[in-house]
């Protein structure tokens, strides 16, 4: 060790300066993922936390190899142990009402009928929950609730009882499909659907076991009752629209943006689902619904692309059997493409918890 240059946490932290965030734009220090207190030294060896905004953070390995070179390169160090922690950052009290217990609100939405929102909704929620997020997720279809069926809960096994959150795969899950008995229609207007929306936000004790750092919610097609409520009576950190790469969707996906928009809730990015086929035959690539008009579209109304999930029959049948493709075959390449379609999501989630920072004359949203 340099004999008059004595090592300090302080040279450690001032080197840790050098690390930043590709999301956010700023190093590690300034945005507060590390500070004096998590900087340990004993002799030549050195031993830093740094604690990211969400556990699905894209680039954190990158960082933590980063963090090690920075002060690996300070005289007198001759090892680094770096722990990657995370704390999910709340969105911030922009918008009309926060969710009780719930830090990030995550609306899934597309305007057109069956896209995959709810294939999406749930399956992004569970890879969330893979990364080791505190994860809920709300069916906001009053009238056509799918989770039930998709997180193999019969449908009506609460109508005796009452409504209640439900522990399924590691989500908190809560449905009016829990109530309604197979085949049950719910016949009800647009005020009714707004309460019921008010109630499921508000009335559910989400946070009762802890925080939770991300809630999804499955909206049903179409902007009218449902997501105007939502955007209404909750802080919506943001919405994810699912879209089917041909020319109607798309288009639907699009008044999307713009009823979001209108409303002041920010758009994390758009998925193209059911983007390509691989054919278990020849393992060909058929584009059934075409390909890549998803992204020339995110790049020309300027939001960003999530990524392509694949038309795979074993989404279908993880659906259709109640156990979703997260669950049943977490290593299989749809599984993949959602985890990093999930990590995105994180990145842009935490983005938000920023700009909600800002005073109001700089937010972009
Ligand atoms: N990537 C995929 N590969 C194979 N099947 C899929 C995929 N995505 C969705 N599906 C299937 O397509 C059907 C419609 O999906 P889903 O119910 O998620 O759409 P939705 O947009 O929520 O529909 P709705 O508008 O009725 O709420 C379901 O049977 C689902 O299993
Ligand atoms: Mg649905």
């Amino acid at each position: 060790m340099d004999g008059d240059k004595k090592l300090t946490k302080e040279a450690v932290l001032e080197a840790l300066r050098q690390v930043h965030d590709p999301d956010l734009g700023r190093d590690i220090v300034s945005l507060g993922f590390v500070s004096l207190e998590d900087i340990a030294l004993c002799g030549d060896q050195v031993k830093v936390s740094i604690t990211l905004t969400t556990p699905a953070c894209p680039v954190r390995e990158e960082m933590r190899r980063q963090a090690q070179e920075a002060i690996l390169a300070l005289p007198g160090v001759a090892s680094v142990e770096v722990e990657m922690k995370a704390n999910v950052r709340p969105t911030g009290f922009r918008g009309p009402r926060p969710v009780a217990g719930v830090r990030n609100l995550i609306a899934v939405a597309s305007n057109k009928g069956g896209v995959g929102k709810s294939t999406v909704a749930v399956n992004l929620a569970l890879a969330l929950r893979n990364y080791g997020a505190r994860v809920g997720l709300l069916d906001a279809d009053l009238t056509g609730p799918n989770v039930p069926t998709m997180l193999g809960l019969p449908p009506g096994f609460q109508a005796d009882k009452g409504l209640s959150i439900v522990e399924r795969y590691g989500l908190r899950a809560v449905s009016l499909g829990f109530l309604l008995p197979p085949g049950t229609a719910v016949i009800w207007r647009g005020p009714l659907i707004g309460t019921g929306i008010r109630q499921l936000l508000h009335d559910i004790p989400w946070g009762e076991e802890g925080e939770l750092d991300y809630l999804v919610v499955d909206l049903p097609p179409g902007t009218s009752d449902a997501s105007m409520s939502l955007a209404q009576d909750a802080t919506v950190t943001g919405v994810v629209i699912v879209t089917t790469p041909n020319a109607v969707s798309v288009e639907d996906a699009l008044k999307a943006v713009s009823f979001f928009e209108k409303l002041h809730v920010p758009i994390l990015g758009a998925i193209e689902n059911m983007s390509y086929f691989i054919c278990p035959h020849c393992g060909g690539r058929v584009d059934i619904f075409g390909h890549g008009l998803v992204e020339k579209v995110c790049q020309e109304v300027g939001i960003d692309y999530l990524g392509a999930i694949p038309l795979d029959p074993k989404v279908r049948e993880g659906a259709d059997r109640g156990v979703p493709i997260l669950e049943a075959e977490p290593d299989s390449p749809v599984s993949q493409v959602i985890m990093a379609i999930a990590q995105k999501v994180a990145a842009k989630v935490s983005i938000q918890h920023f700009l909600a920072q800002e005073p109001p004359s700089q937010q972009k949203d």
